[in-house]
């Protein structure tokens, strides 16, 4: 911790990042959600602000302290977090999707509580894909040299499936967390691989959030590129 009070190369950057997860309503008392804390992301945002950034964090439905000198948005849906990410993108240098995305909503909000009917079994609920925020922030490069950073919880064989999201989602880097019982979601301490387009891998070992977030924004800063005047 000592080195992020130091260590000053992100100043004059504008960075983006995404924590949370997104919560997709079916009606005004229910939601599809996730289990994802948002302490990884916080860590992200307070650490890039520790090294001289200035952050705006895109937060969903997290109930974590806002990081001091951090720009916090609060958001509730996918869409409202690409809304949010889309328009502060625009001017920022990196954007680090460290959010868990609903992948689905319900095709239909229903404006009335959902009730049961005596004797009859409940409407199936149908699902429509969400916008796949990485893969159109990857495609499009709001700003020239923009880096941008994936997230990607995996199971079974996590590295290979964590090489062919890379190359899915056309992003930069990709930190890779193997998802089980006591790992990632909501645990203090996290244990990742980061791949990069160029080949390399950079393991992370098991240790607290802040500490992948320093080794994050070390394997960022040197793929930044120059800020026009
Ligand atoms: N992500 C996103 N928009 C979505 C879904 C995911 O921007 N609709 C981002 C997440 O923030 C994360 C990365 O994509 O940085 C990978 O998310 P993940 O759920 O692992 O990838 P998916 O492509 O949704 O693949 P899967 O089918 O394994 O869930
Ligand atoms: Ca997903």
């Amino acid at each position: 911790r000592g080195r992020a009070a130091l260590t000053q190369d992100l100043a004059g950057r504008r960075v983006v990042v995404t924590a949370g997860g997104t919560r997709e309503p079916l009606d005004p008392v229910r939601y599809l959600g996730n289990r994802s804390s948002g302490k990884q992301g916080y860590a992200l945002a307070a650490i890039a602000a520790a090294r001289g950034a200035r952050v705006t964090l895109i937060a969903g439905n997290t109930e974590l302290p806002d990081p001091a000198g951090v720009d916090v948005v609060p958001v509730g849906t996918a869409r409202q977090l690409r809304e949010a990410v889309l328009k502060a993108a625009v001017d920022a240098d990196a954007v680090v999707m460290a959010a868990a995305v609903a992948d689905f909503r319900p095709a239909v909000y229903m404006t009335g509580k959902i009730k049961k009917i005596d004797g009859e079994e409940p409407e199936p609920v149908t699902l429509v894909r969400n916008p796949d925020i990485l893969a159109e922030l990857s495609a499009d490069r709001l700003r020239p040299g923009q880096v941008i950073v994936g997230f990607a919880a995996e199971t079974d064989d996590v590295l290979a499936n964590g090489r062919a999201k890379l190359a899915r989602k056309g992003c930069d880097l990709l930190v890779v967390n193997e998802v089980g019982e006591h790992k990632a979601f909501g645990a203090d301490r996290n244990e990742a691989v980061i791949l990069a387009t160029d080949g390399t891998e950079t393991p992370v070992p098991f240790g607290p959030k802040e500490a992948l977030a320093e080794t994050l924004w070390d394997l960022v800063a040197p793929r930044l590129t120059d800020r026009p005047a």
